[in-house]
């Protein structure tokens, strides 16, 4: 098993109650497998997807990523296992604006010490259709560039587990179906582990399983 949530409460602090987004959240996730999280908006999955990448902790309850629980991590040695082991694509693309498509998806490999980070990035960039685009800074390339940077970052450092937020959601149909179809490629020869998020049926009909945010659970 990849990923293990457990009994995940998520509550946030406002006057009064506190609104509570997750409510006993649990999740587990095989290796290999790609699961699609559906919900409407506001149900709470990018909060989840938060909690998933350590991002954020949750409020109770524990998350568990190849065995090992992020809550027990230092703040250093999440952001070194993040970057070795998690690709997350998010709703926004968070390409660096002062860096270039290529250096962008050198980053994690540079932020995890890994070897050749240029020429490794520069084939992943190969993978997406970008190869002509390294040099180009975020507000040089469109839309369906700058998230197919997105996604070579994301799996530039061959991942176990993908954590993807509505990865199209910004394209054009067209577009955002041949983002998705390069992603869940690249996913399945990798024999990556995926958890996207998404509103888009047809999507979630691509992924093995599909589960529904509801009243702060999966079901
Ligand atoms: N940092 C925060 N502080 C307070 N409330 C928050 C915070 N982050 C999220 N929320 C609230 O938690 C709820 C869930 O937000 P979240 O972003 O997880 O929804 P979502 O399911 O991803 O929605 P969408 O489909 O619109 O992206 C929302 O009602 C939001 O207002
Ligand atoms: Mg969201």
């Amino acid at each position: 098993m990849i990923l293990s949530a457990r009994d995940v409460h998520k509550e946030f602090p406002q006057p009064g109650e506190p609104l509570r987004v997750l409510r006993g959240l649990s999740l587990k996730v095989e290796r290999g497998e790609t699961v699609a999280i559906l919900g409407a908006s506001g149900s709470g999955k990018s909060t989840l997807l938060a909690l998933l990448a350590g991002l954020d902790g949750p409020t109770r309850g524990s998350v568990e990523v190849a065995g090992r629980e992020l809550s027990r991590m230092s703040e250093p040695e999440l952001a070194r296992f993040r970057a070795l082991n998690l690709g997350i694509v998010f709703q926004q693309y968070h390409l660096l604006a002062g860096l270039t498509a290529l250096e962008n998806v050198s980053l994690p490999l540079e932020l995890g010490d890994a070897p050749e980070p240029e020429a490794r990035a520069r084939r992943a960039l190969e993978q997406v259709g970008l190869v002509d685009r390294t040099g180009h800074f975020p507000h040089e390339l469109s839309g369906g560039e700058a998230q197919r940077v997105a996604i070579a970052r994301a799996l530039v450092v061959e991942p176990a587990l993908i954590l993807a937020d509505e990865p199209s959601g910004s394209l054009d149909a067209s577009t955002g179906e041949a983002v998705m179809d390069r992603l869940l490629e690249l996913v399945r020869s990798n024999g990556a582990t995926l958890v996207l998020v998404t509103h888009n049926a047809g999507l979630a009909a691509r992924c093995d399983r599909r589960l529904e945010l509801v009243g702060g659970v999966l079901r």
